[in-house]
């Protein structure tokens, strides 16, 4: 096998995914290269070494330019707040080095296309980590639109509902609230939690054309982390939008941190001529699905349990019934970017299709702020 030697930088959350999939996805896919964690890098020595003996990572930097600049770091995978992934990247790119981004891929359009200019440059493998393209039920949602079982499609819709952000005292910036502060993160919930459904979205259904949207700040006031000062929220704390999409349809979306009693709800639906479909985070390994062509007196949603070995990624797991959960997603983006290092098939979605993603949001704010609707 091929070593393919990674460099992370960020321990947080994704630090922790990924890291899991670089460990996991040879034990499971038939692959080529495999991943060896070279080194893991924080500003916090004493975090990254923690980090580094808890994960299996055989050093550590504390600064992600020594981190770059090393010969042994084959692939860099960005893992910190939107506002460093600019830098990170280019540098890496520029450097040689492949690039494994974390979403959103920029702050807005203009830090994206730059990213993409430098990426597409230096010819380097690329991916943004959109993962939710990569349950199983999603997948599958996939082949059956693509295999036309739909028909033709009217309506797209999407939700993603969290409730963390209600309390007034919770503050903004930091290591913990870096998403509450716009400084850090670009946007609130639109390049956070939309950006997923947008991404889903157009992996689904197509392009999107033109939007119209609307967003709300509900605390405006918080203090910051950092500074100890009360200071304007400048972040969309919920966004709604409507839009049209290339292939006709249309779509709706909502995000917000404000839906008490949800904690991570990720839902899509998709309704066609023939059939609809629709899937939920919290039973994520199950696709509902509708279709009218069924005898009509048994006609009716059917809950379809994806764990099958002739569903997609089901292959590769255990027997018939018994299901895979959210850090999954992550093995199998770890496995079809490798794959792709064999093919040379550029893994997707790479930097120029979270681009596409990018000018949705960047379209959906602009059209809160104008009050219009806005092409993307
Ligand atoms: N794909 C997904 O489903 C998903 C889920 C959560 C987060 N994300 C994205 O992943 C990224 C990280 O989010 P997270 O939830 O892991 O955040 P986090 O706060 O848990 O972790 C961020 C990490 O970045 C590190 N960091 C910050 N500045 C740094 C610097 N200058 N040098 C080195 N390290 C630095 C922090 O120490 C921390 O370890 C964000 O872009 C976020 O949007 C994606």
């Amino acid at each position: 096998m091929k070593p393919l030697n990674i460099g992370m930088i960020g321990y947080g959350f994704m630090g922790r995914t990924h890291s899991n999939g670089y460990r996991q996805a040879n034990r499971f896919f038939d692959l080529e290269y495999h991943p060896v964690l070279k080194a893991v890098c924080a500003r916090s020595a004493d975090k990254a070494q923690a980090f580094a003996d808890q994960q299996g990572y055989e050093s550590i930097e504390t600064d992600w330019r020594q981190l770059i600049a090393r010969d042994d770091i084959d692939a860099i995978d960005v893992c910190t707040p939107n506002n460093l992934h600019k830098e990170i990247a280019i540098a890496a790119a520029q450097a040689g080095k492949m690039v494994l981004c974390e979403k959103p891929l920029a702050m807005n359009v203009a830090e994206g296309v730059e990213m993409c200019e430098a990426i597409e440059k230096a010819g380097v493998p690329n991916m943004v980590w959109y993962n939710y393209r990569r349950v199983p039920a999603v997948a599958l949602a996939k082949q059956l639109i693509d295999e036309g079982r739909l028909g033709k499609i009217f309506h797209y819709r999407a939700n993603f509902l969290q409730d963390w952000t209600i309390n007034a005292d919770v503050p903004q910036g930091g290591a913990a609230t870096w998403r509450l502060d716009a400084e850090a993160a670009g946007s609130g919930v639109t390049g956070d939690l939309l950006a997923h459904c947008i991404d889903t979205a157009l992996w689904l259904n197509g392009g999107i054309q033109d939007v119209s949207a609307m967003t709300e700040t509900f605390v405006k006031e918080r203090v910051h982390a950092e500074t100890g000062a009360k200071q304007a929220v400048t972040i969309d704390d919920a966004c709604m939008f409507h839009c049209h999409f290339d292939n006709g349809s249309l779509g709706i979306f909502e995000s917000t941190r404000y839906a008490r009693g949800h904690k991570a709800m990720y839902t899509l639906e998709v309704n066609g001529e023939n059939a609809s479909l629709r899937w939920d985070l919290h039973d994520l390994h199950r696709l509902e699905y509708f279709d009218h062509s069924d005898d009509s007196i048994v006609r009716g949603w059917r809950s379809v349990h994806v764990s099958d070995g002739d569903q997609p990624y089901m292959g590769n797991w255990w027997v018939p019934g018994l299901q895979i959960g959210y850090e999954h997603t992550f093995i199998h983006q770890v496995a079809d970017f490798l794959k792709s290092l064999e093919s040379g098939e550029p893994v997707q979605p790479n930097f120029r299709a979270a681009l596409e993603t990018q000018k949705v949001c960047d379209a959906v704010l602009a059209s809160a702020k104008e009050r219009c609707w806005k092409d993307v």
